[in-house]
């Protein structure tokens, strides 16, 4: 029962990574405001050189910055947050890790392209999103995926994007794009993402 309710969320989440509505004042700024304003805001201090104040968060944002758009497993800015809470470069450097729950939301926004305000896009920022979607298809729109990534669907039609990583007794282990893994049985698959896990780790 377990194991659905996590299949159920990973499809959710895999939806989730595709909306064009998540972005930094709406989804982020909020937690951003509870666990870092102390040390990263003009209106505070400026800690590593980092403020996360929505006029200025530009900088932190772009391919090798902080904030890789599309990328979020590379962003260090969501490296830091993962750390052991005991490590030197763990963020926030004072008060509690933040809960799992809003990591992923930092992680779904800077998939969907770590958009400021989608109200008001900027024109690098609608640039990128287009870019962003001839580049990662929705799964199951008939263009290539990128290699090693397959869909799956489960019983209720819902479908994500994700690596396979083996089987683990009846259950297919799958790893996102954002670099989390899942176990989830193939009972919860439908027929042919089932037969798919079965025929991908038969030599
Ligand atoms: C008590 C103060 C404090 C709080 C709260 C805090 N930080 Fe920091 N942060 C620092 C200091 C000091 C540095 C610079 C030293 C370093 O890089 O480790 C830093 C550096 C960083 C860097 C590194 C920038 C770079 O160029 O690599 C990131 C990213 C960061 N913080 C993110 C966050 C986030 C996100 C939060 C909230 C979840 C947060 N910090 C909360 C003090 C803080």
């Amino acid at each position: 029962m377990t194991r659905l309710l996590v299949l159920c969320y990973v499809l959710a989440t895999g939806l989730t990574l595709r909306a064009d509505a998540v972005d930094y004042l709406t989804e982020v700024l909020p937690i951003m405001k509870e666990h870092c304003w102390d040390c990263h805001s003009n209106e505070t201090e400026v800690k590593g050189n980092v403020a996360l104040d929505p006029d200025v968060l530009f900088d932190q944002i772009g391919k090798y910055n902080i904030i890789r758009p599309g990328n979020s497993a590379e962003s260090g800015f969501v490296e830091r947050l993962k750390l052991d809470e005991t490590h030197n470069d763990f963020m926030p450097r004072k008060g509690k890790p933040l809960p799992k729950g809003e990591i992923e939301r930092i992680e779904a926004w800077i998939q969907a392209g770590a958009i400021v305000d989608a109200k008001k896009p900027t024109e690098d920022e609608t640039k990128r999103m287009a870019e962003m979607k001839t580049t990662a298809p929705a799964p199951g729109e008939g263009r290539p995926a990128e290699p090693g990534f397959h869909s799956w669907k489960n019983r209720e039609g819902r479908v994500i994007e994700a690596k396979f990583l083996g089987l683990e007794k009846d259950s297919a282990k799958l790893l996102l794009r954002n670099g989390k893994s899942y176990v989830v049985p193939l009972t919860s698959l439908d027929e042919e993402s089932a037969a798919k896990a079965k025929r991908l780790v038969a030599p």
